[in-house]
C-alpha cells in the first residue's frame, strides 16, 4: 500500500481490503488550501452505516403502510357506532392522520422501487387477524385500547427504532417520513391516554380494558408485532372474531347528551315550533350552524365508505379520509358556532335522517347521496348566505360559510373520482336509484307521506329532507 500518512498504520486489515493510493504531494496541497477556508459551518454529525438494505427497508415499510391502511379503513368502520360525541370526532381526525401516514409510505416504498400496484395490493392475513380481533371491541372504550395503546403505541416505537436503525443519509427520506407521521402520532396517543383515562374515571371498570389490552398484546406479540421480526409467541385464544367475525355497525348512535330526530329533515318540525320566521335570514342562518353541527352524519358517512370499499383503490380510500376529517372540523364549526351565538349545543335536536337511511345502504347509493344532492345541494344556497351575511355584518357567519364553501367544492370535485370507483352506474341511472331508495327509506321513517304521488321525491326534497 502506498501512502505515507502514518494514522493509517490503524486502520485494519477488513477496512483496507480495498486499497487505496493517495499521493503525498496531493494530500498536503488540500491541507493547504484547506488553511485558506475561513467558514467553521455546523458539523453534519451523521455517518453512514444502517441496520438495512433496500429490500429490508422496503419489507418493513410495506408492513407499516399496511397497519396504516388497515387502522384508517378500521376506524372508519366504528364512525356509526362510537356514542360519545368527543370520541367521534377525534376519530373522524385520526382516520385522516392513519391515511395520510399511509400515503406518505406509500410514497417511499414507490421510490424504494415497488410498484405501486404491488403496494396496494399487499395482504398479510396476521395483520388481518390482530385488526379484525381489535376491531371487535365491544364498546368504543376498549377499540381506543387496541388502536391506541396497543397498535398505536407499537407503530410509535417501531417508527423511532426505524428511524434511529436505518442510515441516516442514505435513507433520509424515510427519517423524514417516519418524523412527519410521528408529528401526527404524538398528540394522538396523548389523547387517547386521557380519553381512556376519562372512561375509567366515568365508570367504565379498569380491569375489563387491561384484559382486552393484555389480550390484544399477546396477539400482537404472536405475529412477531409491528415488523414481524421480534421473537413470536402463542397466541391467544379464544378469538373474539374467531367465533364471531367482525360486522360494522348500520345505526347511528349517539351519546346521553342529544335528543335526536328522524322523522323529518325539518328542524322547526322536529322542534314542534318556529324560532325564527320561516324565510327569515335568522332562521337560515340557524338552520346551516345546526346543519353544520348535524354534520357528525357525514363523519359517519364518509368514514363508513372507506370500510365499505376498502382494497378498491387507494387514491379513493385516501380522499375519503381527508373528507371525514373535513367534515369532523365543519361539526366542531357547528358546535363552536352554536355556543357562540348563545346557545347550548345539546338543547338543539340533533337530525339523524340522512346517516338513518345511509347506515345500511350500498356505499354507492349512500355516497350518491350525501356527495350528489347533500354537498351539491349546500353549494346551491351558501353563496346567498355568504352575500347576506357579508350585508349584515354577521362576521361569524360570513367566516365560517366561506370555509366550508370551500370544502364543500372540493368535496364535491373529488366525489365525482370516488364515485366512478365505487358504481358502475351513469350519472342518470345512478341519481334515480338513489332518489328510489331514499324515498322508500324516508316513507319508512315517516319523513314523506306514503300517499303522495309521486312515485319517488325529487333531488330537490331530498336535499330539503335530509340536509347536509
Ligand atoms: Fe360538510
Ligand atoms: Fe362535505
Amino acid at each position: 500500500m502506498k501512502s505515507n500518512d502514518s494514522a493509517n498504520s490503524e486502520i485494519t486489515a477488513s477496512q483496507t481490503a480495498i486499497p487505496f493510493v493517495s499521493f503525498a504531494q496531493d494530500r498536503a496541497a488540500a491541507d493547504e488550501r484547506k488553511k485558506e477556508y475561513p467558514y467553521r459551518f455546523p458539523r453534519d454529525p451523521r455517518n453512514l452505516g444502517g441496520k438495512y438494505s433496500v429490500a429490508e427497508n422496503a419489507r418493513r415499510l410495506q408492513r407499516f403502510f399496511y397497519l396504516e391502511r388497515r387502522l384508517m379503513q378500521g376506524l372508519g368502520a366504528w364512525t356509526l357506532g362510537i356514542p360519545e360525541f368527543e370520541i367521534k370526532l377525534e376519530t373522524g381526525r385520526h382516520i385522516f392522520y392513519h391515511g395520510d401516514a399511509a400515503r406518505l409510505l406509500r410514497e417511499r416504498l414507490h421510490e424504494q422501487e415497488i410498484r405501486l400496484k404491488d403496494i396496494d395490493g399487499f395482504r398479510d392475513p396476521e395483520i388481518d387477524r390482530l385488526l379484525e380481533e381489535l376491531l371487535s371491541a365491544e364498546s368504543a372504550s376498549e377499540l381506543l385500547v387496541g388502536v391506541h395503546q396497543v397498535v398505536g403505541k407499537a407503530l410509535a416505537t417501531a417508527y423511532r427504532h426505524h428511524i434511529d436503525d436505518t442510515d441516516p443519509v442514505t435513507d433520509a427520506p424515510t427519517i423524514r417520513c417516519l418524523r412527519r407521521i410521528l408529528t401526527d402520532y404524538e398528540p394522538m396517543l396523548d389523547w387517547a391516554e386521557a380519553a381512556i383515562a376519562a372512561y375509567i374515571q366515568g365508570g367504565v371498570p379498569e380491569a375489563k380494558l387491561a384484559v382486552w389490552r393484555w389480550h390484544l398484546q399477546k396477539l400482537l406479540t404472536s405475529i412477531g408485532g409491528m415488523t414481524g421480526s421480534d421473537p413470536r409467541t402463542e397466541a391467544p385464544a379464544p378469538l373474539r372474531c374467531e367465533s364471531k367475525p367482525f360486522q360494522r355497525g348500520t345505526v347511528p348512535v349517539r351519546d346521553v347528551r342529544f335528543e335526536t330526530f328522524k322523522n323529518t329533515g325539518d328542524y322547526d318540525v322536529a322542534d314542534t315550533q318556529e324560532r325564527f320566521p320561516k324565510d327569515s335570514y335568522e332562521n337560515l342562518r340557524l338552520r346551516f350552524i345546526r346543519t353544520q353541527r348535524d354534520e357528525v352524519d357525514a363523519i359517519e358517512a364518509f368514514g363508513t365508505f372507506i370500510w365499505d370499499i376498502r382494497f378498491k383503490d387507494f387514491e379513493s380510500e385516501y380522499n375519503l379520509a381527508r373528507i371525514t376529517w373535513d367534515e369532523t372540523r365543519h361539526t366542531e364549526i357547528g358546535h363552536r358556532a352554536l355556543l357562540a351565538s348563545g346557545y347550548d349545543p345539546f338543547e338543539l335536536k340533533n337530525r339523524l335522517t340522512g346517516s338513518t337511511c345511509r347506515g345500511p345502504m350500498e356505499p354507492a347509493f349512500a355516497m350518491a347521496e350525501i356527495n350528489l344532492f347533500g354537498e351539491v345541494g349546500v353549494l346551491k344556497t351558501i353563496n346567498n348566505l355568504i352575500d347576506t351575511a357579508a350585508e349584515r355584518n354577521d362576521r361569524l357567519l360570513h367566516h365560517i360559510a366561506d370555509f366550508i364553501r370551500a370544502d364543500e367544492r372540493t368535496h364535491v370535485r373529488k366525489g365525482q373520482g370516488i364515485l366512478k370507483v365505487m358504481t358502475d352506474l351513469d350519472a342518470k341511472a345512478l341519481e334515480l336509484r338513489t332518489r328510489e331508495l331514499f324515498t322508500e327509506c324516508l316513507v319508512s321513517l315517516g319523513a314523506v307521506k306514503k300517499d303522495m304521488d309521486l312515485f319517488t321525491v325529487s333531488r330537490e326534497d331530498i336535499e330539503r329532507l335530509v340536509g347536509e
